[in-house]
């Protein structure tokens, strides 16, 4: 199972006898000849965060701190991480979006058994693919990384120009522990999503809140990349001031992207989104939250340009546009939407119901344990519908492969766009393609982790 779900698990039966840790998972990958190696420890142990002045939460974390260590490697790098245990409970690593070799995808009861409190286990991949991605435990996931099991993997492309300044920023939001959560107990009109959300009352950025978030440090005629995670589970429309261009989203660049100015960047749970922006005056701004949560007085982000008088950048807050993905960038050489057969064409609709167990949230009125693993061969073309029945948004994410997105709501996506995590709203009908070029046994699902835990995943297996 994914360590969450009452569901009969998908891997092999145990092996009786004791055996080396390592053999409970799929062989270890190595570096070729030559290739350079980098290792990282991540040591799973209980912390305290300072999210804001006075607010301390009691966390788990990857070596002590929320994010957890970034893993900052170049693209060719061979990335080693042996994860040891010092929590209480088990965990694993799973590297969202990476397309690491099944074996290495850290998903327990599928792809290893969870490392148990007080061992060790090695994870070992090849990083070819340059970009954004993040890492977070995927045992019992939408508890352990609510409390904090995730940190940013980023991967330099191997040659092309440095910007100036490069900054990851990790977007979670909290409950505040014994706290007066307003709102939580609100009107008997709310659903239980709507309280779930409004319970989750501080937002933080690399696990900092309000004015405890750091201030980017930049100068005149800086280029600036921000990549910006999302590990909780809210989307958040990030107002950009000024001018910017979106280089990648999932960690896939985009092709020819215009240059945009003023507006908002919506991210889903699990989604990334790499915007460059040129800081072309000496006034300083800010990066805030704009859309219906709560909480966005606590969501924002101080750019200081170094030798500004403290003047700040005039910015347009009442006529601002959401960016649109779906229309911008051009088509790239890879583009799937000229596929002409898909070996498997299947549709997902996303729901939710209450039963007997409370709410669970269903893919084609089934949840995981009812639902049978979509089945492809290496070189297959498969094409997914995503059709949101419910009344919530659902971030649907395929583990290991890129998929590209080829129609929102009837509407064909001109430029190639490519994704491992995309917002499917209440009432969205989406299609995306992927190829399968990646052997072994995954998950979609949705990366509300609630909602994954709550039924909505689906076993992806190659036979
Ligand atoms: Cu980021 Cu299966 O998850
Ligand atoms: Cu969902």
């Amino acid at each position: 199972t994914m360590g969450e779900m009452a569901s009969p698990s998908p891997s092999p039966a145990p092996e009786a006898a004791a055996e080396p840790v390592q053999e409970k998972a799929a062989v270890l990958p190595q570096p070729k000849a030559g290739q350079p190696v980098k290792g990282f420890t991540l040591t799973a142990m209980e912390s305290n965060l300072e999210l804001s002045p006075g607010v301390t939460q009691a966390v788990w974390t990857y070596n002590g701190t929320v994010p957890g260590q970034e893993i900052r490697v170049t693209q060719g790098d061979f990335v080693r991480v042996t994860l040891k245990n010092e929590l209480q409970v088990p965990v694993t690593i799973h590297w969202h979006g990476y397309s690491v070799p099944a074996g290495m995808d850290g998903v327990p009861g599928l792809t290893q058994d969870a490392v148990q409190p007080g061992e060790t286990y090695t994870y070992g991949f090849s990083a070819d693919v340059a970009g954004t991605y993040w890492y977070h435990s995927h045992q019992e996931s939408s508890v352990q990384v609510d409390k904090g099991l995730y940190g940013a993997l980023i991967v330099e492309p191997k040659q092309s120009e440095q910007p100036d300044k490069d900054y990851t920023l990790i977007l979670d939001e909290w409950m505040k522990e014994g706290g007066d959560a307003h709102g939580a107990h609100g009107s008997g009109s709310m659903s239980e999503d709507e309280m779930m959300a409004s319970m989750y009352n501080i937002y933080t950025v690399n696990g900092k809140s309000g004015s405890s978030i750091t201030a980017l440090e930049t100068k005149l005629g800086d280029t600036v990349r921000l990549r910006l995670i999302n590990a909780g589970y809210l989307a958040h429309g990030i107002h950009i001031p000024g001018e910017f261009r979106v280089v990648s989203t999932d960690g896939q660049e985009i092709a020819e992207p215009a240059v945009l100015k003023d507006q908002v960047v919506t991210i889903a749970p699990g989604e990334r989104y790499d915007i460059e922006l040129k800081i072309n005056s000496l006034k300083d701004f800010t990066i805030d939250a704009h859309d219906d949560n709560k909480y966005n007085d606590q969501l924002v982000i101080p750019v200081k340009v170094s030798g500004s008088k403290g003047e700040a950048l005039e910015v347009q807050h009442d006529s601002l546009t959401d960016f649109d993905l779906y229309h911008y960038g051009k088509p790239a050489e890879s583009d799937l939407s000229k596929v002409q057969k898909f070996a498997l064409e299947y549709t997902a609709v996303l729901n939710s119901r209450v039963d007997g167990n409370g709410q669970v949230y269903t893919i084609n009125d089934k949840v995981f344990s009812e639902l049978p693993a979509l089945q492809v061969k290496t070189g297959d073309y498969v094409k997914l519908t995503f059709e949101n029945k419910s009344t919530v948004d659902h971030p649907m994410h395929v583990h290991g492969h890129f998929f590209q997105v080829l129609e929102i709501n009837g509407v064909k996506v001109e430029s190639t766009i490519m994704k491992d995590t995309i917002r499917v709203k209440p009432g969205d009908k989406i299609v995306v393609a992927f190829k399968a070029d990646n052997p072994g046994n995954w998950m979609i699902h949705c990366h509300e982790l609630h909602h994954a835990a709550g039924g909505m995943a689906q076993q992806l297996t190659y036979t």
